[in-house]
């Protein structure tokens, strides 16, 4: 079976992680209790046209696409601890619909930007894009987790030496780390990386990492309502939170599966990442190539 019908969904678990095949608004509605996580992240479709297995990702309108993103906007504010907090991204030309319908439900504490460097088909007509945009918000301002010390970085200040602050009593070094701005630079994933995924908008762990490290504590509840490879659960996972994953599409469920470690086939079919065109395919070539 490879296609669910309307309004069913099925789950797996296994330990800390559960993966939910269906529609999110049904799995939402249907199967998370409110008020139970304490970190979502969402990466829904973005109303750009790619497409996803069966699903082709583009609404009549913009508006049309805001309305269907405010539907589950609202029920995962729904299943956010008091002291909750969750992290949405979508286009460049569709986050404004997301950020000021969000700023009613929650505080939005950041705006980030996920920059990368250029790849694929450069823009002639127009500046390409080479952002994301991810806005963070919490339920309380007031009480949230945000472990600082977990996901501090270099304080770059461009001298070659290390600065000392002579301004104190007892001049000090300056710090040489601080906690992130929300400019982020990470790159995307590529085809040679060992996390890459056949998913055309795969994100990267390490900005996952951030995310949850930041967001969360061990044992805490981690919810991506738009899986895909399931980058969120895999991150949470390796980092002791407990991951719960929603998909639609049956394909990246199968790579939710396997990249989790809860099944190893499904209906019968051996779960394996797909070997890469430039392994080795040929013993004989490996073992010239171990020999070097
Ligand atoms: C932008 S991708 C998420 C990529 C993911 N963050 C990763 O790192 O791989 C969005 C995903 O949402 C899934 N999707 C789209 N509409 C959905 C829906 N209504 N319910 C559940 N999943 C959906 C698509 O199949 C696609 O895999």
């Amino acid at each position: 079976m490879t296609n669910l019908e309307e309004g069913v969904s099925q789950k797996f678990q296994k330990g800390t992680n559960t993966i939910f095949w269906g529609e999110s608004l049904h799995v939402l509605n249907t199967q998370i209790a409110d008020a139970s996580v304490d970190l979502i992240f969402a990466d829904p479709p973005y109303n750009i046209g790619k497409t996803f297995g069966a699903f082709k990702d583009r609404w009549a309108s913009d508006r049309d696409y805001a309305q269907w993103c405010y539907q589950w906007l609202d029920l995962c504010v729904k299943k956010l601890k008091p002291n909750g907090s969750m992290y949405v991204m979508s286009s460049t030309q569709c986050i404004p619909y997301l950020d000021i319908y969000l700023r009613e439900k929650l505080t939005i504490l950041s705006r980030i930007v996920w920059a990368y460097d250029s790849s694929g088909v450069q823009a002639r007509s127009r500046y390409g894009s080479l952002y994301e945009p991810i806005l963070f918000g919490v339920v309380n301002k007031k009480e949230y987790t945000f472990n600082a010390q977990e996901i501090l970085v270099e304080a770059k200040t461009g001298a070659t030496r290390k600065l000392i602050d002579y301004r104190k009593a007892t001049p000090t070094q300056y710090n040489t780390q601080k906690v992130p701005g929300n400019v982020w630079n990470f790159p995307r994933v590529r085809y040679r990386m060992p996390e890459y995924e056949e998913h055309p908008s795969q994100k990267p762990e390490a900005l996952l990492e951030r995310i949850i490290l930041a967001s969360s504590d061990k044992g805490d509840v981690v919810l991506d309502p738009f899986s895909g490879t399931f980058t969120t659960s895999a991150v949470a996972q390796r980092l002791g939170r407990v991951s719960i994953g929603i998909e639609r599409e049956c394909d990246y469920v199968k790579i939710g599966l396997r990249r989790l470690g809860i099944q190893a086939d499904f209906n019968g079919e051996a779960l394996q990442k797909p070997t890469k065109s430039y392994q080795a395919q040929n013993p004989y070539q490996l073992s010239v190539f171990e020999e070097l």
